[in-house]
């Protein structure tokens, strides 16, 4: 069901220029899957077994629909209830509780979210019934040490809007779009809190991607509806997007957000990190707001996030004469003058943490690695084959920061120093 509406979306460069994030999002998946499957070789893979043997079975966990969702107005952009899967915590961990939201991109158009309405990603009639848990979310100690027996939970994304959009921006006419992402996730916390989470000690809110954005802009929320006495902290896995102009001097990446802000009216959601001042076109930019959110913070951020070199600095549109076609899928095809270019994307990452990796209750692991969301699979959260930095894989590196055994600023020497580097190749 999946394939050929993926597959649809296969001649990328055909599409609107307003539509292509959610275009992307398909050929995104698409190479994702097929460099993974059919080319488990790609570039810098060290001489090591890629896929350590499964000890524990896969930990399939089931759909549920959202019981408080109906009675909130909290529904996907195509009108359906919202859901997640749970798996609950066992032992030392039955008290403890991790969040992750689910990424996917952004709509920012009438006709871009309508797109999305009928698929997975706008509307729960397309969700899987169960997924796979794994990376963060893994219930087996070996390969998510700090967290397995925790509850564990995946909010799934059907808004289209980094769980922020608000239903007042929704239009009184026949377009039939619902903009409710805020709701869903205030619907999903309550009803979470009545499941036990109302009982945590422990508590992370994390996400990856569209996902690790949301998880900076609710973190606070998060924090503050938990009891005051729990160790509550966010950890966003390649959410930290740049407010850089691609190749061609254009702002893609800030007038697509504007867009997005504007469409589904998540100006009040940003609200609550104080962003008042800042122009609408930069708010939801992690950049302006991470230092004025309370609650502490961990980043996971590839310093060469394929996405964002992908989408931000070198999307297709930018690049008309096809001399990035190669770089862009492989960095070991760039040029020294394009990877001069991506060393400037790293220096302009460097610069928007800046502040950050001053606070003292920050943490973070910025890896050299061609890579997206290396939190949410075991061979870039923790293997013996895992991306390191001082030795550590991410997933050490966030249980130190997390359990307080050390601070934890890691940042990693520039391209190609790491050799521990999981570099992805869509060629
Ligand atoms: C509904 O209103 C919006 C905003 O005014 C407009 O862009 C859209 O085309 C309208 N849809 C229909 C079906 O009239
Ligand atoms: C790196 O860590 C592994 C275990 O995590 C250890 O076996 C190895 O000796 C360490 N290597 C160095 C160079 O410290």
């Amino acid at each position: 069901m999946v394939i050929p509406r993926l597959s649809s979306l296969l001649p990328c460069r055909k599409w609107a220029k307003s539509d292509w994030l959610v275009a992307s999002i398909g050929c995104v998946l698409i190479v994702f899957f097929l460099s993974f499957f059919f080319d488990p070789a790609s570039d810098s893979v060290p001489s090591v077994d890629r896929s350590p043997t499964i000890t524990f079975p896969p930990d399939l966990v089931k759909l549920k629909l959202s019981s408080k969702a109906k009675e909130r107005g909290a529904f996907c952009l195509d009108g359906s209830l919202p859901g997640y899967h749970f798996d609950k915590g066992s032992g030392s961990g039955s008290k403890s509780w991790i969040l992750h939201l689910e990424g996917g991109g952004w709509c920012n158009t009438i006709a871009s979210c309508s797109a999305r309405a009928t698929t997975k990603l706008g509307s729960s009639k397309y969700f899987e019934q169960e997924v796979t848990f794994e990376g963060v979310l893994g219930n087996d100690p070996s390969q998510n040490p700090g967290f397995y027996n925790w509850n564990r939970v995946k909010i799934r994304y059907c808004d289209g809007a980094s769980f922020a959009g608000r239903p007042e921006a929704e239009f009184k006419n026949e377009t039939r779009l619902f903009f409710r992402g805020q709701l869903i996730w205030e619907a999903i916390v309550d009803e979470l809190l009545l499941m036990g989470m109302s009982n945590a000690k422990q508590a992370i809110l994390t996400g990856c991607s569209a996902g690790g954005l949301a998880a900076l802009i609710h973190c606070d929320y998060f924090r503050d509806h938990l009891p005051k006495d729990a160790a509550v902290k966010c950890v966003s896995d390649g959410g930290f997007f740049l407010n850089v102009p691609d190749v061609l001097g254009d702002p893609t990446m800030r007038s697509f957000y504007n867009d997005v802000v504007n469409l589904q009216g998540v100006g009040k959601s940003l609200d609550q990190n104080r962003v008042a001042k800042t122009e609408p076109s930069k708010r939801m930019f992690p950049h302006e707001f991470v230092n004025n959110i309370r609650t502490p913070v961990f980043l996971v951020n590839a310093a060469y996030d394929f996405w964002q070199i992908q989408h931000v600095l070198v999307p297709a549109s930018a690049d008309k004469d096809k001399s990035w076609a190669k770089c862009r899928l492989k960095l070991k095809e760039c040029d020294a003058s394009q990877m001069k270019v991506l060393h400037g994307f790293r220096s302009s990452l460097m610069d928007a943490i800046g502040k950050f990796h001053q606070s003292k209750v920050g943490g973070m692991f910025v890896d050299s690695c061609f890579s997206h969301c290396q939190t949410t699979k075991p061979m870039t959260w923790h293997s013996p084959t895992s991306p390191r930095i001082e030795n550590k894989t991410i997933a050490e590196s966030v249980g130190d920061w997390y359990f307080n055994r050390k601070p934890v600023k890691l940042i990693d020497c520039a391209y190609p120093c790491n050799p521990s580097c999981y570099n992805m190749n869509f060629t």
